[in-house]
């Protein structure tokens, strides 16, 4: 006769899953362009792809001659990552042993949450926010306490000091925040830092502002700063992400890491993107232009509401009731945004800054939705 454990696996596999993990629903990430151009039922050179803040330039071009030149990709990566943290670190101003490099910074919000909270302790986000924060803490089985911002999307600081008081041990702050765009300023982070908990400051547009808690960092060893190269440098594909942190923190994260956790291939292409920063913030340039324009030409057409940024995207508000409708309509022409519409994001999308003439679709795009029925 079989054991009963293994009878019941037999019956269904889940029973032997741990229960929360059962149901958990996974973050729910972009589609790529081969997916998105059948379901709109066009061509893929077609296809306008803003829902991503993927940078719309791609990677500098001396990544893919890097790539391709160097040799060693049949062997290991470094475990300790010291080439690559010691380039981070230059870049960041600050020293190696304050560096931890990840697979993308998704891979540091993580280990972060790993090495600092355990099942049942409380993690505190403040939405509406960057969505893996929430995932990564019910994936952990942490307890998601939760401090919404206000109308301005500021913090609510009352409700996270109750939810420190109340035993949280790290909070997720966004700046710039994804979706809403707005930063949060040096004198709220250093009012957080005061309440003991880890504060992990997520830079990840850092480049389109060039505003930084950083420098904060050696005076705090509560603070974490996250850095990306998806964004500024264009290498969201190669999965690039670094923290800023204190040295016993980084030599705790390096510990608990997967030994070979970044690739080699993200490695040669951050050196490259490192060697041509001058092109790279040429076009960080560009797209923080072009977000400003792209924000008064949507604030020309009726009934669209756009809220200010200090990142590569722009939240957009639609008429009472018409998000819904409006996101499909630009869908069906072929241009994919971000689409929200939860209880505090009623009827609003996100959309990357892209092309000038990826601009230009969105904005004739949705002049020809409100034409047609707004
Ligand atoms: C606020 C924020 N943090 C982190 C990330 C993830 O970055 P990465 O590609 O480095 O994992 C994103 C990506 O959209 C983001 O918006």
């Amino acid at each position: 006769m079989k054991p009963p454990r293994q009878a019941a696996a037999l019956r269904d596999i889940r029973s032997l899953m741990r229960p929360h993990l059962v149901t958990a629903e996974p973050y729910e990430g972009v589609e790529p362009p081969e997916v998105l151009a059948q379901q709109a039922g066009i061509p893929e050179e077609r296809l306008v792809k803003l829902n991503g803040n993927e940078n719309p330039y791609g990677p500098s071009p001396k990544v893919a001659a890097a790539l391709g030149r160097y040799r060693r990709y049949h062997l290991y990566p470094d475990p300790q990552q010291r080439h690559l943290r010691q380039m981070l670190a230059e870049y960041a101003g600050t020293s190696p042993d304050r560096v931890v490099a990840g697979a993308g910074s998704d891979e540091l919000i993580d280990l972060l949450l790993r090495l600092f909270v355990g099942p049942g302790e409380g993690v505190i986000d403040c939405p509406p926010t960057f969505a893996m924060y929430a995932t990564f803490i019910h994936l952990l089985g942490a307890r998601l306490v939760l401090a919404p911002r206000d109308e301005a999307f500021g913090l609510d600081l009352r409700g996270i000091e109750e939810g420190a008081r109340r035993g949280a041990k790290l909070v997720f702050v966004a700046s710039p925040n994804n979706p809403t765009g707005n930063t949060t300023s040096e004198g709220t982070v250093r009012r957080l830092l005061e309440l003991g908990l880890v504060v992990v400051v997520d830079e990840a547009y850092f480049e389109f502002t060039n505003q930084t808690v950083a420098p904060l960092v050696p005076h705090h060893a509560n603070l974490v700063v996250l850095r990306t190269f998806s964004k500024w440098a264009g290498l969201a594909g190669l999965r690039l992400g670094y923290g800023i942190m204190d040295p016993t923190v980084a030599e705790r994260l390096l510990a608990i890491k997967a030994p070979y956790n970044v690739n080699l291939a993200a490695e040669v292409a951050v050196e490259a993107s490192l060697e041509d920063r001058d092109l790279l913030m040429s076009r960080v340039k560009a797209i923080v232009q072009a977000r400003d324009q792209l924000r008064e030409e949507l604030a020309r057409i009726p009934g669209v509401a756009t809220f200010p940024s200090t990142a590569n995207f722009l939240l957009c508000r639609m008429p009472h009731g018409k998000g819904r409708w409006v996101y499909q309509e630009l869908a069906r022409r072929g241009i994919f945004v971000r689409d929200f519409n939860t209880p505090l994001l009623q009827d609003c999308f996100r959309t990357s800054v892209g092309l000038p003439e990826e601009n230009q679709a969105l904005v004739k795009g949705l002049e020809s939705i409100f034409e047609q029925g707004g």
